[in-house]
């Protein structure tokens, strides 16, 4: 068979673990947490569903190494905790059933402990550690790591990794990026240390070196480890792309994959994450000067939608592996209709952040464009109706269409009125704003997939009483917009 998009769908083999194509599923977490810190079945089925719609890795978000010290990212990995193996492992299990290579990430949020928790009252409770002592921008204070700690820490993230291998899991990313921890420590912004961990590269890069000497010494050696980093802080008194060449080559010896990111989570929000205002792929070319100088394999990331562009990435030998976090909620399916040829079907990212609005508010996992998202445990299988019906929709606006879509695949025989000629609805006023393309894209790919369903669509019709009466339907679904 022919691929349109062969690059990016060719297998890649890392030591002994050879990945089904060149996307992978980055880390997406915060929500169904336990109390106790295990990851919870919610989050189990999510990973799955990453897994089923082809993604070549699922990486399952951050895994907090040293509770003594840490409170942000609350999943824990820890014999001493009832059931924390066993969800780790339950969870691992559910990607690997698919086909696809489970990682976990590793991580320390340093001085941003407790900015971001599931337990609220403890929010200030910890004692912040960073490289440095000093404020935070909150007026937290922060206290420096002492020797004892550090190794304890390093310590920390061998025994996670241990256990995370002992679980099923086949790969262990390491979070040196993103503003906490390791990334603290790399930048001269955060570690004004004057010992061996701080002052020149050689020094700031020690920790993030002793940590992945330690998680190797507990994985052994075929075992892949991705090193994730950002390529440049964007932030004054941080690194830039140049010291972050001089990172990822200093520690390309101990990582198997250098994953580039990019940016801070606390200080540059919309490049980590880029939003609809930022060009797609605009931290590509990080990943791609930073290629130049190592020869670990090296993963990009950040607003990737489109398959043609990620195709681009791996054709032009710009990256090895291309990342998507938002573009699986709104797609999980992404991978595999990419594998084959079906990027028409694809149901693009809005980069509209309802996701990480959602998390912040209630924990949950929701997205604009995916209903599913947030509830894989109910079964995201559409289940053929019993009694198959007439369903009238009147308006194909996205809800009206997504109705009619849902409905058709469930066996219905379903007619979507719109009164006007186009499909759409309020989403065909954002044609004209260009970073807003997406939107009116959407109602597009709604329509081909209403249509490949089934669904018989009216344009120039409105549904008034006489025409629904006229219609006889058994069902009639009100989707003309709100006011
Ligand atoms: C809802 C959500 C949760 C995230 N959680 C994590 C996380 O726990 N760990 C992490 O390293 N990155 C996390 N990220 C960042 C993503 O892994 C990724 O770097 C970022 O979203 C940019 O990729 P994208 O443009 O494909 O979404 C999260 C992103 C989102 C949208």
């Amino acid at each position: 068979m022919t691929r349109k998009f062969p690059h990016v769908s060719s297998p890649i083999t890392i030591g002994r673990t050879t990945f089904r194509n060149r996307i992978f599923s980055a880390p997406m977490g915060g929500t169904d947490i336990t109390n106790d810190g295990c990851i919870g079945p919610k989050s189990t089925a999510f990973y799955e569903l990453r897994a089923k719609g082809g993604a070549a890795a699922v990486t399952v978000s951050e895994l907090m190494v040293h509770p003594q010290t840490d409170g942000s990212h609350a999943y824990h990995l820890d014999e001493s905790i009832l059931n924390s193996l066993a969800a780790a492992t339950y969870t691992a299990d559910a990607i690997r059933r698919h086909g696809a290579i489970p990682s976990l990430e590793l991580s320390h949020s340093g001085q941003f402990a407790g900015t971001y928790m599931t337990d609220k009252s403890r929010q200030h409770g910890l004692c912040q550690w960073g490289p440095s002592e000093g404020m935070r921008p909150d007026g937290v204070p922060v206290k420096a790591l002492t020797q004892e700690l550090i190794d304890d820490i390093v310590k920390a993230y061998g025994h996670a990794a241990g256990l995370a291998k002992r679980a099923g899991f086949e790969m262990v990313m390491i979070h040196g990026g993103h503003g906490w921890l390791i990334n603290q420590f790399l930048s001269p912004l955060f570690n004004h240390r004057s010992d061996r961990y701080g002052g020149s590269l050689e020094n700031r890069v020690r920790f993030a070196i002793e940590v992945l000497q330690s998680v190797r010494t507990a994985v052994g050696p075929f075992f892949p480890i991705e090193f994730r980093m950002s390529g440049a802080e964007f932030t004054e008194g941080g690194y830039d792309l140049e010291e972050g060449i001089q990172i990822a080559q200093a520690i390309e010896a101990y990582a198997d994959i250098i994953h580039v990111s990019a940016g801070t989570y606390q200080k540059t929000f919309g490049i980590t994450h880029p939003s609809m205002f930022e060009a797609h792929g605009r931290n590509v070319y990080l990943a791609a000067e930073i290629k130049k100088h190592v020869s670990k394999p090296v993963a990009t990331i950040g607003g990737l939608t489109d398959p043609a562009m990620m195709e681009g990435i791996i054709a032009s030998g710009k990256a090895d592996i291309v990342y998507m976090a938002r573009q699986l909620l709104a797609d999980p399916e992404t991978p595999q209709k990419i594998m084959e040829g079906r990027d028409a079907d694809i149901v693009h990212c809005l980069r509209c952040f309802t996701c990480m609005a959602e998390r912040a508010a209630t924990a949950t996992r929701r997205c604009t464009v995916n209903p599913l998202i947030g509830r894989e445990l109910d079964g995201t299988e559409i289940q053929p109706a019993p009694v198959k019906k007439k369903v009238l929709v009147a308006g194909a606006g996205p809800g009206g269409l997504y109705a009619a879509y849902t409905a058709a695949r469930r066996g219905h025989h379903v007619i979507l009125c719109e009164k006007e000629s186009e499909v759409g609805g309020i989403l065909k006023s954002e044609q004209a704003i260009p970073f807003k393309r997406e939107m009116y894209e959407l109602g597009k790919t709604y329509e081909r997939l209403a249509r490949q369903a089934g669904v018989e669509i009216r344009l120039n019709t409105e549904v008034t009483p006489a025409y629904a009466a006229k219609e006889t339907p058994q069902a009639l679904i009100i989707a003309t917009g709100s006011r």
